[in-house]
């Protein structure tokens, strides 16, 4: 059986390390569920990215909705990075973290009036629209504030992005975005729209998408877009590709930056403007892992089941996308079966699970196993269902690692609640 490796998490004498932590150090010292990031795999990730691009002037904003510890979005602004954010929440984590409002973009389908208005005061880069309407009250709140609001449209180009469609965010039956000739028309609106101005173009078709042709398609249908708008006199100064690059969970066949930047390329010169991008899931998934402990093994019928201390409330992609993470025990007992398993958490669902009918080294009650990939859309999707505390959040860095969010208090569950 192979065992899987990343850059950071690796076998030493058949025992699994962040970087040079053992992850049974963490786990003894923290206790379980955890979750594990390497901090130099998130650096080398956005090194990669920036270098792969550095032909055009861009600017990444890293998304934080893969992973908003203050930790993490502040490893990334400290190597230059912008970030983009998709609510106020994520706004306050990165005002917390000092990050500048001109280097922080407004996201979001359903912004409420008030986002609006706080993206307006705190002068952010740049604020998203994603339907006409939304123009509107931009413009409206702008007017009432007197100021000019910095707009992209997120349009919408009818791209297959072949990813889970719960995650294909750039077809024609996606809520987001503005469909291109609607766009086109709103663009031309500019002169009406006297506190608005229109800075850019925006996309973003999709999460986890492991092919580069969708990318292709769509950066040349707003290349189209953003080229014709220039020849009618409207000039837009940035062009945002959005996020949703695909990383190894299991052994898709994904591509490196690089190679997307190859193709892409081309088509980004011909535009004379800055680009944006907005990676997530690139800059974080397989940066992290989540610990877990064994609690029960049991077989049910015929099945086997190994019950852990973590849950869907920690690691929600598997019970909602059926998502892939590989589980693997954190010391490798040589001579040990290999069973198959479904791998669940204590959740009175039975849609908690991290893994179905999985091949995996049989494990006993109060053994670590690793939960891989855990770096992405893990902890910022984790819930307090069935009253369970949000697992702690460790960053190792070399030899030693820090803790970067506590485990949660039961005072945390009970915030403000009141017995009337
Ligand atoms: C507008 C926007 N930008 C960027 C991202 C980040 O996507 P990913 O983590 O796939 O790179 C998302 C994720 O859904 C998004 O909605």
């Amino acid at each position: 059986m192979d065992f899987f490796e990343s850059e950071i998490f690796t076998y030493k004498n058949n025992e699994l390390y962040c970087e040079d932590v053992p992850v049974t150090e963490i786990a003894e010292k923290i206790g379980t569920p955890v979750y594990i990031y390497g901090k130099i795999f998130f650096e080398d990730r956005y090194r990669e990215f920036t270098d792969a691009f550095k032909e055009v002037k861009h600017t990444i904003f890293y998304a934080s909705k893969s992973n908003f510890n203050l930790s993490v979005i502040k490893t990334f602004t400290d190597l230059g990075s912008g970030v983009d954010v998709n609510s106020e929440g994520e706004l306050y984590r990165a005002l917390k973290v000092g990050v500048n409002p001109k280097k922080i973009i407004l996201t979001g389908v359903g912004k409420s009036a008030n986002e609006i208005k706080l993206g307006l005061e705190l002068d952010l880069l740049m604020i998203k629209a994603e339907s006409e309407e939304e123009i509107y009250l931009i413009n409206e709140i702008a007017a009432s504030l007197g100021k000019v609001a910095r707009v992209a449209i997120r349009v919408n180009p009818d791209v297959n992005a072949q990813t889970h469609p719960y995650i294909s965010t750039g077809l024609a039956e996606n809520k987001f975005g503005i469909d291109t000739e609607a766009a086109y028309t709103l663009y031309k609106k500019q002169n009406e729209l006297k506190n608005i101005k229109f800075t850019g173009i925006d996309m973003h078709i999709g999460s986890q998408i492991t092919k580069i042709e969708p990318f292709v398609e769509a950066t040349t249908k707003l290349a189209d877009l953003f080229l014709k708008l220039k020849a009618e006199g409207i000039n837009l100064e940035h062009f945002d590709m959005g996020g949703g690059i695909g990383v190894r969970y299991e052994n898709e066949k994904t591509f490196s930056v690089k190679k997307l930047a190859e193709a892409i390329m081309p088509i980004l010169k011909k535009l004379d403007c800055e680009i944006f991008f907005e990676p997530g899931r690139y800059l974080t998934a397989n940066g992290g892992i989540l610990a877990a402990k064994v609690l029960y093994t049991k077989k049910n019928h015929d099945k086997n089941f190994i019950v852990t201390d973590t849950a869907m409330t920690d690691l929600l992609r598997p019970s909602i996308y059926r998502a892939y993470h590989h589980v693997q025990p954190v010391k490798l007992e040589i001579g040990r079966n290999n069973i198959i398993a479904d791998i669940v958490g204590p959740v009175c669902e039975s849609g908690d699970f991290l893994a179905k009918d999985r091949e995996i080294l049989s494990s006993n009650p109060g053994e670590l196993l690793a939960v891989f990939s855990a770096g992405a859309y893990g902890m910022t999707m984790a819930s307090n269902y069935n009253a369970r505390r949000r697992a702690p959040e460790v960053l190792v860095s070399g030899n030693s690692f820090k803790v970067i969010r506590s485990r949660e208090t039961f005072e945390h569950l009970l915030f403000d609640e009141k017995i009337e």
